[in-house]
């Protein structure tokens, strides 16, 4: 799909589809108001036939409106005009989108940036845009012998922006291109978590690391097991011991500034598929733990929309990855082995490895000097009991970073909540044969689990992201959602203005 911003009016718009907005009740928006003005009050006519009151995400289809030079008009539900936020917005275009694709229209023009949103400017509007437009054409066919549905025709896209001049169309070309970057970024890491287990392994997220560095001018590094054993890392190759596919440890670097300033790390979690190991997990639902592997797939997102923008930041993507399986090498509740940090941990339940894997990952990234520290793991059912479906996990040890953090989480929508990191839930993760268990109890299980990871980040900003019940949808809808990329990118790209402003 192509998109472009255009300066104009939509009187004047040719095309297969013009989309225009209505506020509740029956409250046409300017552009769609000019535009009922050229039909001599057709449009107005219709609402008033009562076929659409302007609800949020409701739809009308109009055919060959007099006196206009476009084959339909689409018009869009707003809701009430000063409740628009962000959530009706990106409902109304999401069903845009959803109405677009099945209608025979190859092309669209939207006239939708005029409403204002409550404290969003028109960069944000078209971002979101053309993330969620992006989002509606998303398929997963890869593993299908033939495809079901019929490609939509839409095939161009163009965000008319009203009379707008140079500065401004620039910034909308700006914004136009984040939107895609991320969206491209989401792409990959929904394609990587979806892709069957038995095709997602260790080695295939390391081949796709060493391709994708190579499209984007990074630097790739991936280390192997006997590379790791030299290290020390005996929590991420305690994981590995159950499994025949060989752990790696992938690092990618992206240099956007001088080598002299200190990069940002991301660090993504990577179990390529997760039984529990000899904490064997129930059957039921299994299969979703192939996404257990969705930071790891955020990382590589990221590094890809912010590669595309050539940000001026550096930025180093680091993901421990391997199986956790059982079998007859596996490590056994009870064991306790040697981290490269040189704590030792007592594994009490194998099914915790996501932090044994990231501990040793946080402490190879010292070697960077990283001025922050972000991780992204699918770390703990509790973080679904807790926060369901709708936000992340986030726990830090900066509250600089935190804030930073939710404000991009919150422009991106892609939400994130904290909680508390307070050293009173460090006693949780007493052991009496080691410096540490990797367990702390069913009681604040996402909080202990970032409470672990805390032991191995000492040294600089850091902040965990818990992705657990965002990275993918269960159900009828199962399939990976690509987030945290919007939240990431948002991140970095907050961080590129800072340096670039001084
Ligand atoms: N990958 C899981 C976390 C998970 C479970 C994510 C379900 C999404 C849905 C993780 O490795 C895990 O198994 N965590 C355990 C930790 C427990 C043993 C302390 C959990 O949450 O049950
Ligand atoms: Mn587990
Ligand atoms: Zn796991």
């Amino acid at each position: 799909m192509k998109f472009s911003i255009k300066s104009g009016n939509p009187e004047k718009q040719r095309g297969a589809c013009l989309v225009l907005g209505v506020f509740e009740p029956r409250k046409l928006t300017d552009a769609a108001k000019a535009m009922d003005k050229l039909a001599d009050g057709y449009i107005s006519s219709i609402l008033r036939g009562g076929d659409m009151e302007g609800k949020t995400g409701t739809t009308l289809i109009l055919h060959n409106v007099p006196n206009t030079q476009c084959e339909r008009i689409l018009l869009v539900g707003l809701g009430k005009e000063k409740e628009l936020g962000d959530k009706a917005y990106r409902e109304a275009i999401r069903s845009a989108f959803k109405v677009l694709k099945g209608t025979g229209a190859a092309d669209a023009t939207l006239f939708l940036t005029d409403s204002p949103v409550t404290s969003r400017d028109i960069a944000w509007k078209i971002s979101q845009t053309a993330i969620l437009a992006m989002e509606s054409i998303y398929r997963f066919d890869q593993l299908k012998s033939k495809t079901e549905e019929k490609k939509p025709r839409l095939r161009k896209v163009t965000l008319g922006v009203g009379n707008m001049e140079r500065p401004g169309l620039a910034t909308c070309e700006e914004a136009l291109q984040q939107g895609l970057a991320i969206a491209e970024g989401m792409k990959l890491a929904k394609d990587l978590g979806n892709l069957a287990p038995n095709f997602c392994t260790p080695s295939y997220l390391a081949e796709q690391s060493v391709d994708l560095a190579k499209a984007l001018k990074l630097k790739a590094t991936v280390l192997e097991q006997k590379d790791m054993e030299k290290l020390g890392m005996g929590a991420l190759l305690a994981v590995a011991r159950g499994s025949r596919q060989p752990a790696k440890l992938i690092a990618l670097e992206y240099w956007g500034r001088t080598e002299k300033e200190k990069p940002i790390v991301l660090v993504g979690k990577g179990i390529t598929f997760d039984t529990g190991g000899i904490s064997l997990k129930p059957a039921a639902e299994m299969d979703e733990m192939k996404y257990d592997m969705c930071g790891a797939a955020s990382v590589l997102g990221t590094l890809t929309a912010v590669a595309k923008l050539g940000l001026p930041v550096n930025l180093v993507g680091i993901i421990p990855t391997t199986e956790n399986m059982p079998g007859g090498n596996a490590t056994k509740p009870g064991d306790v082995v040697t981290s490269m940090s040189g704590q030792t941990i007592e594994i009490l339940n194998t099914d915790a490895e996501g932090r044994l894997i990231l501990c040793d990952a946080l402490t190879y990234a010292e070697r960077y000097q990283p001025e922050t520290i972000v991780d992204i793991a699918t770390l703990t059912g509790a973080c679904v009991i807790a926060l369901g479906h709708v936000a992340s996990g986030l726990l830090s040890n900066d509250d600089d970073l935190a804030e930073e953090l939710l404000g991009a989480a919150g422009r991106a929508g892609d939400p994130a909540w904290r909680l508390p990191l307070w050293d009173e839930y460090q006693e949780q993760l007493k052991s009496n044969f080691a410096d540490m268990a990797n367990i702390g109890g069913r009681a604040a299980g996402t909080i202990t689990a970032a409470c672990f990871l805390s032991r191995f980040t000492k040294k600089y900003r850091w902040a965990h992201l818990d992705i657990a019940g965002t990275a993918w949808k269960s159900g009828k809808e199962k399939g990976a959602t690509g987030r945290p990329v919007q939240l990431l990118t948002q991140f970095i790209i907050g961080r590129a203005l800072k340096t670039s402003t001084g």
